[in-house]
Formats: C-alpha cells, structure tokens, sequence
C-alpha cells in the first residue's frame, strides 16, 4: 500500500462493481467487529447489477454526506467505514458520498456487495490510497461480507481465513480456463417489498438460536470444495446441486431460528416448483435464494430466457431479469 501527499482540493473518484450472487452461502460471523465469516463462500459476479458511486473528501464538510439514488440517506453504516479509510490515509476530511444503482427495477434487490465494493474503490482512490485487490477485498468485506467477493469477477470463491486482524479474509477470483456461458435468471417475488429482516440481523439471530446453526456451518467447506471442483470440470449439474442445497441449508437454519426467521412467500414456493418442472423436462435450471423472496436460478445462456418464460407467467413475478457474469470493481472515468 503506498500513501500518496494529499492536497486540497482532494480529486474526487468515481467508480463501479457489480452485485454478485452466492452459489455457496455466507451466513454467520466469527468476528463481528471485522466482520468475519464463519465459513467461506462462492458466488458468481453478475453484469446487470451495478452499482456506480463517486467519492470526494472535502475540507468544507463538517459531516460526511450520503446520497442514494438521488435522495440524501444516512450515513450510520457509511461513515464508521469511511473512517477506515480516514485512518489508513492519515486524514480526517469527511466525503460527499453519491451512489446510483443501475439495477433494472426497484425491486428490493439492491445490494450492499455492489455497494461496499464501488464504495471501497472509489473511496480509497479518493483518499489518494493505491490499494491492490486483496487489500480492496479485505476493505470492502469491512462494510459488508458479500461486498468482499464484489471486487472480481465472474466465480469468485471468499476465504475464511483463520488470523484475527482478519487479513487473509479475502476474495479471490477462480480462474477459468475459457468463459463458461452461464447466467441467472432472477425473478422478482412480491413486487419488491422491503425485507422483513436484515441478513445482518438474521443471521447473528441464527448463530445465536438455531440448533441448526453448527451443522450448516460444518456444510460450507465440503460444499466449497465440490463447487470449485465442478467449475474447474465444468460440470453444471454439480454445481446446480450445490448451489441449490446451500440455499435450502442455509434457510432451513434460518428458519430453525427462535423465533423463526422466513422469507419464503407463497410466489417463492411457486417459482421452485416451476424450476423442479423445468428440471424433469431436461432444463439446467438450480435455484438459490437470499435473504428475501426473491428465486435466482442458474442456468445456461441458452436457456435462460425458457427458464425466464416460465417464471414470468407465474402471477406473483412481477419481473424477471436475465444477468450474464459480470466485471470486477473499476474505476471510471
Ligand atoms: C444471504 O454480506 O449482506 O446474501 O456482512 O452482515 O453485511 P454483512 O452481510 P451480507 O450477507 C449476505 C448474505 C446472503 C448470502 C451471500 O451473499 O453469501
């Protein structure tokens, strides 16, 4: 990491990351305060989900300033994150912090990933840190543990790491031999409402109650294990199987929680079994679900928009979009 002399006015930095879809589930922390995972994860980084935001220090400021999508928003998340940056930079100057999601619909499907993974880039570049992947990696997860995998793309796999100042808490990326023209269908459930519970909240509430906790923890590794190994072979009904059974455990601990924790709808359950449907016709469609309503389905491109077709027809699918891997965080402009 190298520091370079900041001067004002500091240059403002824009830059872009897209969200990213976990194949393999994060859910459970072993570090709160650094936001540490329990386990480790895999996701794919999805083009159609982007996240575009810029950052200025500015010595007028008297508080840091957030704007989301064109509305002033608060900065109780924002400014403790940003006042990591603030340290390692060896400033104090507080930032105007102005974030855009393209995502196609308002959907609810907006991602702290995308968002800590723009943030982390352009908010380091903006503090006039150079930083390398790793350490943008281990920044991003600070904000959120999703955000960390956010920096690569396409497969990207999120160690646990085992050392307590959490710096081998990183993404890195899987390497493909050649692309491999997956994508996921994402179907809109429930018009977007906003979610019941944070999937912060939920899961220090599944670690904290659920008997189920342990073993969906002790799931992840092997999973992990067989997930690479299906990339590395391009074996998609490997891959579909783990990602759709790390779904299932992860909620099936979720709902294991006292109180329980839900968000299945009755338009999710409709949405599995048209994939089931799918599947017995001979369709490479693996569902996944997050921490809402909403169905993704990993498919090829050349399903997708049959995979797209059926789920559209369902009533409560209000959208569906179809999202190709996508680039790493990047500067712009
Ligand atoms: C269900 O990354 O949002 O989407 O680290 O507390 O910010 P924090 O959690 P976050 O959790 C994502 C949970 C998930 C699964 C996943 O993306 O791996």
């Amino acid at each position: 990491m190298t520091k370079q002399t900041l001067k004002h006015p500091y240059k403002g930095s824009k830059a872009q990351a897209c969200a990213n879809i976990a194949l393999v589930k994060y859910w459970g922390k072993r570090n709160a305060e650094l936001n540490l995972p329990a386990a480790g994860s895999l996701s794919l980084t999805l083009d159609k989900l982007r996240t575009t935001t810029s950052v200025q220090f500015d010595t007028a400021l008297s508080e840091d300033e957030f704007y989301l999508d064109d509305e002033r928003a608060p900065t109780k998340r924002l400014s403790p994150w940003l006042d990591l940056i603030r340290k390692r930079a060896g400033i104090q100057t507080r930032a105007r912090v102005v974030s855009n999601n393209a995502f196609p619909t308002s959907s609810g499907l907006a991602s702290s990933a995308s968002a800590f993974a723009a943030l982390a880039l352009a908010g380091s570049d903006a503090a006039g840190l150079s930083l390398n992947k790793t350490e943008l990696s281990e920044l991003a997860r600070r904000g959120s543990g999703s955000a960390a995998r956010s920096i690569f793309p396409d497969f990207v796999e999120m160690h646990p790491g085992t050392l307590l100042d959490g710096s081998d808490c990183i993404a890195t990326p899987i390497e493909q031999d050649e692309d491999w023209p997956l994508c996921m269908v994402i179907a809109i459930v429930g018009g977007g409402i906003k979610k019941s519970i944070s999937s912060r909240d939920a899961m220090d509430h599944c670690a904290a109650t659920s008997p189920l906790y342990q073993a969906w923890i002790d799931s992840v590794a092997p999973d992990i294990e067989v997930a690479r190994t299906a990339i590395s072979e391009r074996d998609l009904p490997t891959l579909g199987d783990i990602t759709e059974v790390s779904a299932m455990a992860m909620h099936a601990a979720a709902m294991a929680s006292r109180p329980p924790v839900r968000y299945w709808q009755p338009g999710t359950l409709a949405c599995l079994n048209v994939v089931s449907d799918l599947r017995q016709d001979g369709v490479s469609a693996y569902p996944t679900m997050d921490a809402g309503p909403h169905l993704k389905v990993l498919t090829t491109m050349s399903e997708s928009q049959s995979v797209a077709d059926a789920l559209s027809a369902l009533p409560d699918v209000s959208e569906v979009i179809i999202s190709g891997p996508g680039p790493g965080a990047s500067l712009i402009e």
